[in-house]
This record gives C-alpha cells, sequence and structure tokens, in this order.
C-alpha cells in the first residue's frame, strides 16, 4: 500500500511522453487470443490491469511473453474456457475474455467484472448482444457463464453507446456466421484500434467511429503486429497539470484529434497551446477563465478527465459548473478535494466549483481518476499531500511519479 509525497507549487517544464492507451490496450490483448497464429503487441503501458490481464490469458493456456512495452501471444495452447475468478473480479477489462470465448469456443465463464467503483457498471448491453447472436447466457451467484452451439450475425440496437457492450459484441461477432450490425455503438478511439488491430488479423468490420459498425463474420484470423495508440487521458493529464501549475510542458506522443473537447476547452481557458503532429505544448497563464463541462460519450468531453479538469477550475476566475452525465457515481475527488480547501457543491449529477486556494493534506485516491485528480491538486496545493491508496492510480498511469519529477514535480512514491 504506497502514497505519493507532494510539494506543491511548482511550474511543470520539460518534456514528457505519453505511453500507450490502457483501455486500448486491454481489449487488443484479450482479442490476441482469437487468433490461430502468435501476435506482438507494441506499446503496451506497464500497468497493473495489463498484468492481471496477462496472467488471466496465461492461466487459460496462452503463452503470453513480455519484454518492457512488447508482449508477444501464442494463443495455439489456449485450453480453458474460463478466466480466473479473483483476477477477473480486479479489473474491468476482464469481461472482454467472454467476448473472446464466446467467438471462438462457445464457451465462456467468468466473475462479474471489477473496476473503478463509479457507479453501478452493470454488463446488460454486453449480455443483451450475446444473446442476439445466439447465446445462452446465464448470471448465478456473481459468475457469467455464456454458451452457444453456433454463433449467428444479427442487428443489435445498444440503448445507450457503451464501450465495452460495443466491444465485446465486436469481439463475438468477429467469428459468427454472417453480418452483425451494431447500431449506437461507441465510436471512441480505443475502439477504432481494436477495430484497426483486428482488421490486420484478417477480420471484416466497416464503420467503427461511426455509431453503426458492421462485422460479417469469417472463420479464422491470423496473429499480426500491431501498435497501441497512445491514451488520451493521460495526455489530457499531463496538459492540465502542465496548465494548472503555470508550466510549460510539451506533451509528446498525442494524437490531438483525440483530445479536441479538452483542447477546446482550455483554449477557452485562455491556456496557450502549440499543437504539432507528433504532440502538444501547453503553457499556463496567470488568469484562468471559467467553463463549464459536460461529460458525455465520445467525441464529447471524456467522464475520465472530469476529475482532473475539476481541478483545473478550482484555480479558474469564477464559478463553473461540470455535469457528469456518463457515471452516476463520479464525484468521489470531491470531499477529498475538499479536505484540501476546494469551494464545491454538488447537486446530483452536478458539481458547482468555486475558485478557491489549495492547501496540502492528507487525502485518499478512491479511484484511478480521482487520484489521479488528487495528483493535480497536490501540485497546485500550498504544503505537502499524502495521498493513500495509489494502488488505484497505478493501475491506469504508468510511472505518473517518475514522469511527473522529470517535469520538476516534488512528488515522491513511498512503498
Ligand atoms: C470504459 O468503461 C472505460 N473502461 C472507462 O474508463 C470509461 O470511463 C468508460 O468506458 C466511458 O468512457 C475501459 O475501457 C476498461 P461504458 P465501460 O460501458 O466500457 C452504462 C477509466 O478511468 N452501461 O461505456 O465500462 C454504464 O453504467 C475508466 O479508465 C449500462 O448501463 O463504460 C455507464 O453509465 C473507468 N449497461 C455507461 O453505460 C451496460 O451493459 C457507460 O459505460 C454497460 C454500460
Amino acid at each position: 500500500m504506497g502514497k505519493f509525497l507532494i510539494n506543491g507549487q511548482t511550474p511543470l517544464h520539460g518534456k514528457v511522453k505519453v505511453s500507450g492507451a490502457k483501455n486500448a490496450a486491454l481489449p487488443i490483448l484479450a482479442a490476441s487470443l482469437l487468433a490461430d497464429t502468435p501476435s506482438r503487441l507494441l506499446d503496451i503501458p506497464q500497468l497493473r490491469d495489463v498484468t492481471n490481464l496477462c496472467t488471466i490469458m496465461r492461466k487459460m493456456g496462452a503463452t503470453v511473453q513480455r519484454e518492457g512495452k512488447e508482449i508477444f501471444i501464442d494463443p495455439g495452447s489456449l485450453n480453458i474456457q474460463e478466466a480466473d475468478h479473483d483476477l477477473a473480479r480486479k479489473l474491468r477489462a476482464s469481461y472482454y475474455i467472454l467476448g473472446v470465448l464466446l467467438s471462438k469456443n462457445h464457451r465462456a465463464r467468468t466473475s462479474l467484472p471489477g473496476g473503478c467503483n463509479i457507479g453501478n457498471r452493470p454488463i446488460d448491453l454486453h449480455l443483451k448482444g450475446f444473446k442476439a447472436l445466439g447465446a445462452e447466457v446465464s448470471l448465478d451467484h456473481g459468475v457469467v457463464d455464456v454458451k452457444a452451439d453456433k454463433l449467428a450475425g444479427n442487428r443489435i440496437y445498444l440503448d445507450y453507446p457503451s464501450v465495452g457492450a460495443t466491444i465485446n459484441i465486436m469481439l463475438a461477432a468477429t467469428l459468427a456466421e454472417g453480418r452483425t450490425i451494431i447500431e449506437n455503438a461507441a465510436r471512441e478511439p480505443e475502439i477504432v484500434d481494436l477495430a484497426n488491430y483486428l482488421t490486420v488479423m484478417g477480420a471484416d468490420i466497416k464503420g467503427v467511429g461511426t455509431d453503426i459498425i458492421k462485422i460479417n463474420g469469417i472463420e479464422r484470423l491470423e496473429g499480426a503486429e500491431h501498435r497501441i495508440i497512445p491514451d488520451r487521458i493521460e495526455a489530457g493529464t499531463f496538459m492540465i497539470a502542465s496548465a494548472l501549475t503555470g508550466g510549460d510542458v510539451y506533451v509528446k506522443n498525442v494524437l490531438s484529434e483525440h483530445i479536441k473537447p479538452l483542447i477546446a476547452k482550455l483554449k477557452e481557458m485562455e491556456v496557450i497551446l502549440e499543437e504539432d503532429i507528433s504532440g502538444v505544448r501547453v503553457k499556463g497563464v496567470d488568469k484562468l477563465k471559467t467553463v463549464d463541462i459536460k461529460t458525455l460519450p465520445y467525441p464529447g468531453f471524456p467522464t475520465d478527465l472530469q476529475s482532473q479538469m475539476m481541478v483545473l477550475l478550482t484555480q479558474a476566475d469564477g464559478t463553473s459548473l461540470v455535469n457528469e452525465t456518463v457515471w452516476e457515481n463520479r464525484f468521489m475527488h470531491v470531499d477529498e478535494l475538499k479536505r484540501m480547501g476546494a469551494d464545491i457543491k454538488i447537486d446530483g449529477h452536478s458539481a458547482l466549483i468555486k475558485p478557491s486556494r489549495l492547501t496540502g493534506a492528507e487525502v485518499t485516491a478512491t479511484d484511478l481518476r480521482a487520484g489521479a485528480a488528487l495528483i493535480l491538486a497536490g501540485l497546485a496545493a500550498e504544503g505537502q499531500t499524502e495521498i493513500t491508496d495509489i494502488y488505484h492510480i497505478e493501475r491506469g498511469y504508468e510511472n505518473i511519479s517518475g514522469k511527473l519529477a522529470s517535469l520538476g514535480a516534488k512528488i515522491k512514491k513511498i512503498d
């Protein structure tokens, strides 16, 4: 149970390189099991969620070898139709094993997935999709069992453009017979990255990045080499850190088209931004203008940057409103920020943020992005901030303390 100690109010300066995207790496790792031959995946971030998923895959019989940011997966020896229940409960993305095994072997079992405690997190849309493809689904004491004699393509309308459901249905439909059409599909860049990998493997998928995805099932897939896209949420977190500390940071390995809503909001706040082909330079200013934020599915403002943005808004020149529409329980950082002096009032799904002076305090990371927000608050605060339960943060940020320290932040990890 490590903690971070941060002494704030040092402007960040220099260059920082963004790692591969966690939320693309996880489904892509799982998808490698769909093939009959090995895959090599590049730019896989070194994160606890990735380590746990690799262990789940090894326990299912696959060969998974890791060297730094490269992972070699040989699914040839896959012989178990079940994801380790204890490990599956540790990460949300373990449910992608269901779509993969259902597609490949028509049978899969796992525990209901874990992940951040940011809302109800049902998987009804995933299961509805599996059923539409012909699977029988049972849920007993937290264990999901899906099986099918044969999987056949179908038209599936998602009541909500769920990222996980879109991915799981795509995975299941890839080796199904016939055509599957997902309507009201999610459009996140991580889904496009997965589809690009599946396409190089031989899958026939059209329309990713729009709300209608068409998948023509095929008989087999070959392994492939694929480089994971940069993590847009990590990029956004560093960009906000630079703006917040009045710094000057070049954030490298950023696809700026993936973070348009953040760029737009930072520009509205009068932060100075310079974009080029491989990154974004962010310079802080003396006075930040206030803005309102509403989180939405992509291409709207990402919920995964809401808490970090809220910290920046505590330093703006007036009152701002943040409306969280994706998750019902994603204001857990607010109580912790209040301990640091933030003036935030919550009313249902909205938070009203008034300008405040942040001061160091002992706070707890309650989930991944809430933890990231506390790091940012610590960087802006006067005095020392101590953050406990940092394992949440390490599930999703590769070496965050090392990267921030390289920019001049006074941050120390205590194991
Ligand atoms: C993914 O979660 C990300 N996780 C989340 O990242 C991210 O916050 C979220 O997408 C939204 O962008 C991974 O990719 C591993 P959803 P996911 O299914 O797929 C409701 C982070 O910090 N819903 O799009 O679980 C659900 O309750 C995180 O990295 C149903 O009702 O998100 C929520 O309100 C945490 N039924 C909304 O949809 C379902 O069957 C969005 O969920 C599925 C979802």
